[in-house]
């Protein structure tokens, strides 16, 4: 039988509308689909001329006003190649405490009982997140990605589609991990790093760098 607690929605909003944020709201849907969790309520953007997308909630404000949206929680889409690095600063200015992010994992996700994950971090279909793997506070991994055991992902880095991180990996904070890349186990990615997609990460990754290729240079 539901507690109050298992029946309760929460209503939850995204923020960023570009990239993966329409992903996102589809693992809310996808959630919802087996029994209701979460009511989206819509979208916080920066942007004053994004194309619309009327299938989706609203975009409700700017990144800075959703703070004063008491009723509402907060899941994070912001990042891409070019904004990686300002994600930190992006989130901690919005004035929303870590209390306030929830987490979503795609139902589709598969995530290791021994795995953790911190609020604001998005998990989409298909990842398989290993044992004893520590996820930080917003961070996104995107579809099919692979994430191997006893690694550790670094606060507001995103792995994108289908890259393998092999076991015992350090990703820094604000890392940006390419589609379909490779990282060798044991290997780490200092802060503000940057590996192209394809890429094979056979060395560390000083911090700001950016890699590409096989072997990635
Ligand atoms: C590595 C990366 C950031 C480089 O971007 P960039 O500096 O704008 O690079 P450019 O497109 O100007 O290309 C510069 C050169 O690098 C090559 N190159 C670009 N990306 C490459 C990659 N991933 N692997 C190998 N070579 C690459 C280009 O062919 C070009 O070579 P040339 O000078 O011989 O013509 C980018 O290409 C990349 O891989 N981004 C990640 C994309 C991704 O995974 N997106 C997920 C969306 S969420």
């Amino acid at each position: 039988m539901d507690t109050f607690e298992d029946s309760k929605i929460t209503d939850v909003a995204i923020l960023g509308y570009g990239g993966n944020c329409f992903d996102v709201a589809d693992a809310i849907e996808a959630i919802n689909s087996k029994s209701q969790k979460y009511r989206l309520a819509g979208f916080f953007d920066d942007s004053d001329n994004k194309k619309i997308n009327d299938k989706y909630p609203p975009i409700l404000g700017k990144i800075n006003d959703a703070q004063h949206f008491k009723d509402l929680c907060f899941v994070n889409a912001i990042g891409s190649t070019r904004s990686f690095k300002l994600k930190e600063e992006i989130i901690k200015r919005s004035g929303i405490n870590n209390e306030r992010f929830i987490s979503i994992i795609h139902p589709r996700a598969v995530v290791s009982p021994s795995a953790t994950i911190k609020n604001g971090t998005v998990i989409l279909a298909g990842v398989n997140i290993g044992p004893s793997v520590a996820i930080g506070h917003h961070v996104m991994i995107l579809q099919n990605s692979v994430i191997g055991h006893d690694s550790i992902i670094g606060d507001y880095s995103i792995i994108a589609a289908g890259a393998v991180i092999n076991g015992n990996v350090t990703v820094k904070p604000s890392v940006f991990i390419g589609a379909k890349s490779v990282v060798l186990e044991n290997r780490t990615l200092e802060s503000n790093s940057l590996l192209g997609a394809g890429a094979v990460l056979t060395k560390d990754l000083s911090k700001d760098a950016i890699a590409k290729g096989n072997p990635a240079k």
